[in-house]
């Protein structure tokens, strides 16, 4: 079973320290915000907006409380009598403002940043989706589908929070300190003289703290995956009646995981009963300060309530800080890990068949002259080698031979899906590299080896081969296919729902229901890449009969691990270790002394 820590596939995104150079790269994400750059602007006002009316409000609580009291001293004059009703119809209408600001905030941030977050989800998708084969080969599909959630998530968290409350902090901290330094200069700086002791302890907690945190969350994502592997492999885990030796490997690691999360907790807990004490103890000592210079006269009442509200403001903001530099740093890991997706090369592939430039009909002359190839994840170990052969159109291929001697490699080059390492295929006399990819798929269908069903209906999965068929010509495919009978006996018939969540078919089913599809399609050439999974001979026959309708008027290249199923065709290559053996009809193989073929066949009638 594969094994991976979540935090390599990227369920969690990786920090990364913010340089000059990470920074550049993020900027991938303006590309996005750009075409909504005035609702952007206007969010990015409304911020600031919202900072000046929050910042504004202590400032009428002071001035009404000092009104009250009779000791307000205003800086300037004003043209009318400021009375405490007055400051109060004034506050609710601040109060009116910032409703209107906050709403429009929070809508216009959601606007853009969903609205970028999911052009960039949709490029992201179709640009894995025109991946050539070998990049899929290389990458576990769990990675792959965590970048374009995990990923695309913690940017959108970014954009839509996090810039956001980085302007109101540097707006929030520059208004606040302004202030609290206009109110009193002395008990500002006795108030800032806390924050070196306060950076310094937090600087010693917080490199452990986050080193525990990690810890923690790889241990939470190997217990993930006994619980992900072992409910995918279900029937393995009860097979070998291993339930025990799951619950333990389950309960072990979520113990671990715990102790962690309690010596992380205990850290934690140290830290902020440290932070409470001397932040408390700091405003306790301004305060007593400032009640000093009250009882001189020198402040307002107002002003010392004023002054703490304010301190709270810059305090809170300077905590918030810590927090957003985190996130900032694991968005810029995001948007690196989803660059490096977006800048592979895809595969020419035109989304669009109908905008082909033209159309170029194939006749189903194929011919192979010299293919050598090798996996390009496995260079050293050649799969093919020097293979040479021509079949002409209408004709039946049979390929045979042990396992792994490239037979499903073969079928793989005829659709294109990796480039031989050397020697030329071509249909009819074009060469395979001249003809649009899509252009030359379109024209080619597959049944493969293990067919996978669309979770979807029945009728679904069939006009999967071509999606403007009509009805008739979707169940005409299901009968030819010898599928018709078994979908119309269950209850719902073409409605029933197949795939992970529905009805699980057998693989006889399974097959016709593929070669429905393929029927469908109407290719020029067919590739069928037969099951080694054995049939009953009721079924064997249902899905013989199928193939010999599919492969009428076809250049068909046919797979197969049954003998019987390619007594007739008109030529049998024999392959082994990448190169062919033997190759010619049936009657000729079997009349070769001591070869491959009569062996193997010899093997199946015992
Ligand atoms: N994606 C891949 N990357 C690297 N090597 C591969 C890949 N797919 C197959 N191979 C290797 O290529 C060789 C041929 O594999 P192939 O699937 O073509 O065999 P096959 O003849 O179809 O076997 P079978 O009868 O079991 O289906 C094997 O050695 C296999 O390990
Ligand atoms: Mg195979």
């Amino acid at each position: 079973m594969a094994k991976g820590r979540y935090t390599e596939s990227g369920e969690e995104s990786p920090k990364v320290k913010i340089t000059r150079e990470s920074l550049r790269e993020s900027a991938m994400i303006f590309g996005y915000l750009k075409p909504y750059r005035f609702k952007f602007a206007a969010a990015l006002g409304f911020i600031a907006l919202s900072a000046g009316t929050t910042m504004a409000f202590p400032y009428l609580l002071k001035t009404l409380i000092d009104s009250a009291h009779g000791s307000l001293i205003l800086p300037f004059r004003l043209p009318f009598q400021l009375t405490t009703g007055r400051i109060a119809v004034a506050m609710m209408a601040l109060l009116t403002l910032q409703m209107l600001i906050s709403f429009m905030r929070v809508y216009l941030f959601t606007l853009v940043g969903e609205n970028a977050v999911a052009d960039m989800r949709k490029d992201i998708y179709r640009k894995l989706i025109t991946m050539p084969m070998d990049f899929f080969a290389n990458r576990r599909v769990g990675e792959l589908s965590s970048r374009i959630t995990a990923d695309i998530s913690q940017i959108q968290d970014t954009v839509t929070n996090a810039l956001a409350e980085m302007l109101r902090g540097f707006l929030t901290l520059i208004i606040g300190l302004g202030l609290i330094l206009y109110i009193s200069v002395k008990m500002t700086l006795l108030m800032l003289s806390v924050i070196p002791v306060i950076l310094l302890v937090g600087f010693i907690f917080s490199k452990r703290i986050r080193t525990i945190a990690r810890e923690t969350q790889d241990q939470l994502a190997d217990s993930g995956t006994v619980v992900q592997e072992t409910l995918q492999g279900i029937s393995n885990v009860k097979t070998f009646t291993n339930e025990w030796y799951e619950i333990g490997r389950y309960n072990k690691s979520i113990t671990s995981m715990v102790s962690l999360a309690i010596r992380n907790g205990r850290l934690r807990g140290f830290f902020v009963s440290f932070l409470l004490f001397t932040v408390f103890g700091a405003i306790v000592l301004v305060v007593w300060y400032g009640a000093g210079l009250m009882q001189q006269g020198a402040l307002s009442f107002g002003d010392l309530m004023a002054f703490v509200v304010y301190t709270a403001f810059v305090g809170g903001t300077m905590a918030g800080f810590a927090e957003l530099y985190s996130q900032f740093q694991k968005t810029l890991g995001a948007t690196q890990r989803v660059r490096e997706i977006l800048k592979d090369m895809e595969e020419p592939v035109s989304i669009n068949p109908e905008t082909l430039p033209e159309k170029y009909k194939l006749k189903g002359n194929v011919s192979f002259a010299n293919i050598s190839f090798s996996y390009p994840s496995r260079t050293d170990n050649p799969v093919l080698k020097d293979i040479s052969f021509s079949v002409d159109k209408g004709r039946q291929v049979a390929i045979v031979g042990p396992s792994g001697a490239g037979k499903s490699t073969l079928i793989s080059l005829l659709l294109g899906f990796y480039k031989p390492t050397g020697g030329t295929i071509s249909f009819d006399d074009k060469n395979a590299v001249d003809i649009p990819i899509t252009n030359l798929r379109q024209q080619i269908a597959l049944v493969p080896q293990d067919i996978l069903l669309f979770g979807g209906t029945i009728y679904e999965n069939i006009a999967y081969g071509r999606h403007d068929a009509n009805e008739a010509e979707v169940m005409e495919a299901a009968r030819k296919a010898n599928a018709h009978d078994f979908i119309m006996s269950f209850p719902e018939g073409y409605k029933t729902v197949v795939g992970e969540r529905g009805v699980k078919l057998s693989g006889g089913q399974r097959q016709r229901v593929a070669i429905a599809r393929a029927l469908l399609k109407d290719p020029v050439i067919l590739l069928l890449d037969e099951a080694t999974s054995s049939l009953d001979s009721e079924s064997e026959m249902q899905v013989q009969e199928a193939l010999q309708n599919l492969m009428k008027n076809r250049t068909s290249f046919v797979v197969a691990h049954r003998l019987s199923t390619i007594r007739n065709a008109d030529m049998i290559m024999v392959l082994e270790d990448g190169m062919i053996k033997e190759s010619g009809t049936h009657e000729e193989l079997l009349a070769i002394h001591e070869g491959l073929y009569k062996y193997l066949a010899e093997l199946q009638i015992r």
